[in-house]
């Protein structure tokens, strides 16, 4: 599904839904909604429809997918998962948080999706859109986020197509993303429970029902390691990114938390109230935007604290703005 095949715009209604889940049914790619990002769906029992994904994205072989299920049962009984992992799941699912698990020895997804490694990333996304479809479906979907690896993660159909367009077989519109930052990634397959990801769920929230939950090695090698989607730079638009501005160029676009910083000229605000949850929703929207800004000669952004969903939008932000040598 490359190069010049026209890509369909699937309604999520009865019709759309059926054409959808016959395409992943066929090995074909369908681009669908959740309620964090658009993912880029397989069927991830088929090595060669899992293939397809990565050379749709231009992903590198050694970054794993995520495997999405319609039910808390069905994605358990691809992994070892101890009572933590199943109380874990139980609170959060479904919902924007990602177990990582071993794989048990009777896991039908094909090695590719999990790119090697013996364990495998799971997730029941809590969109309707997207649970109907899984259920439709009738297998686990491989799906990372539906943007051309190393860009920014799309939080609409018309994001897809941006990048996709004539590269997939289909997008399936379940309108914008409620909320716009990808899924926390937590590693439960060893003794203490790591944060890969911040995402959807917050720090706050996983540590009132775990306990403490360590950080990932901030190095990006022994990261890389670890979790092979980690590299530094990702999320990137075209324009360069400065972090933690208090002052704006004339010929910056600024990316605004709270009250602009005087004398911008081309704003995108994230939330005039400075509320982090409105500014996950918004931020890929604004970084598109911005980047396609006549005459902008970069994107500046306002400090946001770094608590609850701000520790996600930080994240990815300081993503857009690393260097731009290496990308997932
Ligand atoms: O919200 C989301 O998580 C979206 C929607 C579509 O579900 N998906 C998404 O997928 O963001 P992706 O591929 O863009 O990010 C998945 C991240 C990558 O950084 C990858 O390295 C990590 O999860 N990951 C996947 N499998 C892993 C594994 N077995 N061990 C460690 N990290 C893993
Ligand atoms: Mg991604």
């Amino acid at each position: 599904m490359m190069g010049n095949a026209t890509t369909e715009l699937l309604q999520a209604d009865e019709t759309g839904m059926t054409r959808a889940a016959q395409l992943l049914r066929q090995g074909t790619l369908v681009a669908f909604g959740t309620e964090t990002v658009y993912g880029l769906g397989a069927d991830a029992t088929n090595a060669e429809a899992v293939a397809a994904i990565f050379a749709a994205k231009g992903r590198p072989r050694f970054n794993p997918l995520i495997c999405h299920y319609p039910t808390v049962e069905e994605a358990v009984a691809h992994v070892v998962a101890d009572e933590r992992a199943r109380m874990v799941a139980r609170t959060f699912w479904p919902g924007p948080l990602t177990l990582v698990l071993r794989r048990n020895s009777h896991c039908p997804v094909a090695l590719l999706a999990g790119a090697g490694l013996d364990t495998l990333a799971v997730r029941v996304p809590r969109h309707p859109v997207a649970l109907a479809l899984l259920r439709l479906a009738g297998m686990p979907i491989a799906a990372p986020s539906a943007n051309r690896s190393g860009r920014v993660s799309p939080t609409s159909a018309a994001h897809v197509l941006d990048g996709l367009e004539g590269r997939i077989a289909a997008v399936l519109d379940s309108g914008p993303c409620p909320i716009g930052v990808e899924s926390t990634v937590l590693d439960l397959s060893g003794p203490e429970p790591v944060l890969l990801r911040p995402g959807g769920v917050t720090l706050e929230a996983l540590q009132a029902c775990l306990g403490p939950v360590q950080p990932a090695a901030s190095s990006a090698v022994v990261q890389g390691l670890r979790s092979p989607g980690m590299l530094d730079s990702h999320y990137a638009p075209t324009l360069p990114v400065r972090l933690g501005a208090s002052s704006v160029a004339p010929e910056e676009a600024l990316l605004a938390f709270g009250p602009p910083l005087s004398g911008a000229g081309r704003v995108f605000q994230l939330s005039a109230a400075g509320d982090a949850t409105e500014a996950a929703v918004k931020l890929f929207e604004g970084l598109r935007r911005l980047d396609r800004e006549p005459g902008a000669i970069g994107i500046a952004v306002m400090p946001i604290p770094d608590v609850g969903l701000g520790r996600a939008v930080n994240d990815r932000l300081r993503r857009a703005a690393a260097p731009r040598g290496v990308q997932g």
